[in-house]
């Protein structure tokens, strides 16, 4: 038997007991004739020691050849400690070492492995499987365990039935570019890894499943940001004979459940908020609600007063960042060199203080006498110590996203971003389509399966690029952890909509002939949403990034630095898969 116990479970009832421990070698630390040694594994850390009193020799033994990361095997008796470490569960008892076993030995570790280490994110991701050794890493792939089984848990309580779809198939047109795995046996011919199961949950409906779910990886080659990963998994989900309110109160009662279990929250019912108001007072499709300084628009106010930046503008917004009238000179240049930079791309900023005496002090006062800066201190409902932030600009989209920019900064810089407060709600009635200035046409907001709000279909007609759409976005401070529509099921609004987005008819049957065949023999009513599993956990965890609670992530430019993926292909291989290119010579 390699242990009678884990590193984590001892506790002082268990003083004067012999037990055998096994488990890695986090820190080695002298003092006087004894020798203390924190042993490591899933569950914690006990500490061992070795003292000259009980045995010199094996106390003398230890010294010369333990080293940090080694696989040891302890045998000792549990005593109660003198000095007890309150921080941990382990920390009121230790063993004192009668003998052990190297079961491995290590090199020495290219950081600590402890929770403040001194590896770098580049270091740590190349010794991945070092790192996973670290308590905090572990703690929240513990979590995304957990997280995962309540989910099965609530969906298989709801009647949802757990069914597998292919990893290889066709493209799937989810936006985003496809990767693709060339066929042997097909020279020539590519798979595409699934962007999602999508067009799959949705034939799963025409063959009656009803409620099903899965947990599956998703592909996608997109430019990869802090909650974006080429491969991801999704808590994909798809229902019948269900309106857009049954989904969104099952899920709901999903999140609200992960919460309670997870974290011990009780949610209020979320919010729903039109796709228009979000953009309209925060400037995004995922508002973190967790703060108010909505914007507000004030072209009335500031227009026409010769400040020609604003007169030519067709948009100016402004927040209200209460108690921040005290901002230095220094601390508002520092805010317009932020809007400023390339990323954000604002021109400039103007700010005004309410002061203590209600008067109102702008940096543009040449401009505006006190009266019209009054307006604005009413328009803007700003009080004596709050500041005003203004942005303008000639793409009413851009600036509001600009200011949308300027507002979380704000909202961190006063503090209104606290990682244990949720602010969870829906995000409804999507337009259906967006203009793409790189293909030069409507594309669809969500996907091309997404029905219509049945009062917009008549404009699908005479106005598309005003259609909302049944498609609905779950947003949790400002994250967007899930989203979905209810679907079309009739065949000829399905071919209206491929002929809106730009598809020859042959070119429909082509790409989803297998969809559109399927809807001939009878589709339910139906619709679904998706959840990006990884942004839950790192809500949940509170984490930057959802890389902290994947075990084995990509980095920025999609590589995996451990793996050393993606590579090149051995010339025997690419001649297998018929991807050989010969150059010319000289190339
Ligand atoms: P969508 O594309 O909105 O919808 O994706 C659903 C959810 O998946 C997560 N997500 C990601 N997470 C990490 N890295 C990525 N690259 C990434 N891309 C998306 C997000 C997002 O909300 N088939 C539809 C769903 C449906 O209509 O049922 C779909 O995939 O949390």
């Amino acid at each position: 038997m390699y242990r009678t116990n884990t590193c984590g479970a001892l506790r002082l009832s268990d003083a004067g007991q012999t037990v055998t421990l096994a488990g890695w070698i986090q820190r080695i630390r002298k003092m006087g004739g004894m020798t203390f040694v924190d042993l490591r594994d899933r569950y914690g850390i006990t500490q061992l020691v070795f003292s000259d009193d009980l045995d010199p020799e094996l106390c003398g033994k230890a010294n010369n050849e333990l080293g940090r990361e080694f696989v040891l095997q302890a045998t000792g008796r549990v005593a109660e400690r003198t000095s007890k470490n309150q921080n941990l569960p382990t920390g009121d008892i230790e063993v004192l070492v009668e003998r052990y076993t190297i079961l491995n030995r290590s090199e020495i570790p290219p950081f600590t492995i402890e929770e403040e280490t001194d590896g770098g994110d580049d270091l740590r991701m190349k010794y991945r499987y070092l790192d996973l050794r670290r308590e905090c890493v572990r703690k929240n792939l513990e979590l995304r365990h957990r997280m995962t089984m309540e989910v099965r848990r609530y969906l298989d309580a709801q009647g949802f039935l757990e069914v597998e779809t292919p990893m290889l198939i066709g493209s799937t047109p989810e936006g985003a570019r496809d990767f693709v795995v060339p066929s042997r046996m097909n020279p020539g011919q590519f798979y595409a890894l699934p962007q999602s199961p999508q067009t799959l949950k949705q034939l799963l409906m025409v063959s009656g499943f009803d409620r099903y779910f899965q947990i599956v990886k998703c592909f996608r080659d997109e430019d990869l940001r802090a909650d974006r990963q080429p491969e991801f998994t999704q808590i994909d989900c798809e229902m019948s004979f269900v309106e857009q309110d049954d989904i969104i109160r099952l899920f709901e009662g999903m999140a609200r459940h992960i919460f309670k279990t997870l974290r011990g929250i009780e949610l209020p019912e979320f919010r729903r908020m039109t796709w228009q108001d979000a953009m309209k007072y925060y400037g995004s499709d995922k508002p973190d609600t967790r703060f108010g300084m909505r914007f507000v628009e004030l072209a009335d106010v500031l227009k026409g007063q010769g400040f020609s930046v604003f007169d030519n503008a067709a948009y100016i917004g402004g927040i209200c960042a209460p108690g921040a009238a005290g901002y230095t000179r220094k601390q508002l240049d520092q805010l317009t060199e932020f809007v400023k930079r390339p990323q954000i791309g604002a021109k400039g900023m103007v700010y005004a203080r309410v002061e203590a005496d209600g008067q109102v002090k702008s940096s543009v006062d040449k401009f505006y006498p006190q009266e019209v800066l009054q307006q604005l201190k009413q328009a803007m409902n700003a009080q004596p110590g709050d500041l005003i932030l203004i942005l303008s600009g000639e793409d009413t989209a851009k600036t509001r996203k600009q200011l949308c920019e300027l507002r979380l900064e704000m909202g961190n810089q006063l503090g209104l971003r606290d990682k244990n407060t949720f602010s969870c709600l829906w995000v409804v009635d999507f337009p259906m389509f967006e203009w793409s200035e790189e293909e030069g046409r409507l594309m669809a907001m969500h996907h091309p399966f997404t029905h219509p709000k049945n009062e917009d279909i008549a404009l699908l007609d005479s106005n598309p690029a005003a259609v909302r759409a049944d498609a609905y976005d779950m947003v949790i401070n400002g994250v967007e952890v899930g989203g979905g529509s209810i679907r079309i099921h009739d065949p000829k609004l399905q071919a209206r909509m491929f002929e809106i987005l730009g598809f020859t008819p042959e070119k429909a049957q082509e790409q989803f002939g297998f969809l559109r065949n399927a809807f001939k023999y009878g589709a339910p009513p139906h619709g679904g949403l998706a959840y990006g599993r990884a942004r839950w956990v790192s809500l949940l965890a509170g984490l930057d990034s959802i890389r902290d609670c994947i075990a084995f992530p990509k980095n920025n430019s999609g590589r995996d630095v451990m793996l050393d993926a993606p590579a090149c292909l051995d010339p025997k291989q690419l001649d297998e898969l018929s991807l050989r290119v010969d150059l010319p010579q000289g190339e």
